[in-house]
């Protein structure tokens, strides 16, 4: 399609990407025969089978599964490397990477051999093809509390390795103010925040993770169209919503791509642009998410250029670096 090599060309920016989620069926059996773990599966073809989500639990649980093969420094960088070749081959220029700690944690992976792993890949990626990047920690919102505050003690010598901080897993029944005291701290800590809210949880949970969270960008956000005094609200504070449309396909956000808001979001001149969120699993990275709005929703070459500069200026790349991509 002619617009397609306008998807390709264009300098972009991926703010949503959950590292883990990259991590490819072949990579998972490669590093399973280094660990010597015994997947539940026979074939690669078996995992790429097993990928028919329901619902974002049903999609989770399958992730942090899946992550339980990354036990190493050099396995977690194997897995930013891989992803970072895909990124540049999709002419990313800037990428704002999740990773989610308290995964590998809970196995007795230390907190430092998951960020070094990760932060090698990402410098390498800038020496090598000029990609730049931020890296924000998430925290689990299906655990406690208390349990994010032990995360952040575990950060606590590293926080000049980390440029902010995120709110993932299961949104339903775990809403943003439930950590309000844990996202408070990260900002006296000067760690500024993003929340997923608004994917399958109501449009309350965006105004939450914007006012008890204080949340910079929002994650997914596609549920705000619910809500018409929260559109308002994020058109006029121009507050970047990091939509995921094959994320969205694959976790029955929507039953039909066709049927996604994107335009609509576009259209209420909200700051909203495409992610992959978890490519590995979702059926497609960066450009397979443009190409696959573009044919589903019928995109013109104006919404594309729109999304490409949005993702840019909803970076957290200083003003100068910003001006030049855009
Ligand atoms: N939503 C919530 N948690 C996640 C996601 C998501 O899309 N991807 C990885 N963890
Ligand atoms: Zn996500």
């Amino acid at each position: 399609h002619p617009l397609d090599q306008l998807i390709r060309k264009l300098p972009k920016a991926e703010l949503h990407l959950h590292i883990e989620g990259s991590l490819e069926p072949e990579m998972m059996f490669a590093l399973a025969e280094r660990n010597e773990i015994v997947l539940p599966y026979a074939s690669v073809e078996a995992v790429r089978a097993a990928y028919n989500f329901t619902d974002l639990q049903s999609f989770l649980d399958l992730y942090y599964a899946g992550a339980g093969v990354l036990q190493t420094e050099q396995d977690f960088f194997d897995l930013t490397w891989a992803y970072l070749k895909r990124a540049q081959a999709d002419h990313i220029v800037h990428t704002e990477i999740f990773f989610d700690p308290q995964t590998h944690t809970a196995r007795g992976v230390e907190f430092l051999t998951v960020l070094e792993g990760i932060r090698r890949a990402l410098a390498l990626a800038e020496k090598q093809f000029g990609i730049t990047s931020k890296l924000i920690m998430c925290f689990l919102r299906h655990l406690s509390e208390e349990d994010g505050f032990a995360t952040l003690q575990d950060a606590m010598p590293y926080l000049d390795r980390i440029d902010g901080v995120g709110l993932d897993s299961g949104e339903r029944g775990n809403p943003p103010e439930k950590f309000a005291r844990l996202f408070a701290r990260c900002a006296e800590l000067g760690l500024p925040a993003v929340a997923h809210a608004g994917e399958e949880g109501p449009a309350d949970y965006i105004w939450q993770a914007l006012d008890l969270l204080h949340s910079r960008r929002i994650d997914h956000g596609v549920r705000c169209t619910e809500d018409p005094a929260l559109v308002a609200r994020l058109a006029r504070e121009q507050i970047p919503l990091t939509v995921c449309p094959l994320s969205n396909l694959k976790l029955c956000v929507v039953n039909d791509l066709a049927e996604h808001n994107l335009r609509e979001l576009l259209a209420a001149g909200l700051c909203a642009m495409v992610n992959s969120d978890d490519p590995a699993y979702f059926g497609g990275y960066l450009n397979d998410n443009f190409i696959a709005c573009r044919d589903k929703l019928a995109l013109t070459a104006q919404d594309i250029v729109q999304l490409a500069r949005n993702s840019i200026s909803a970076s957290w790349l200083p003003a100068e670096q910003q001006a030049f991509w855009l």
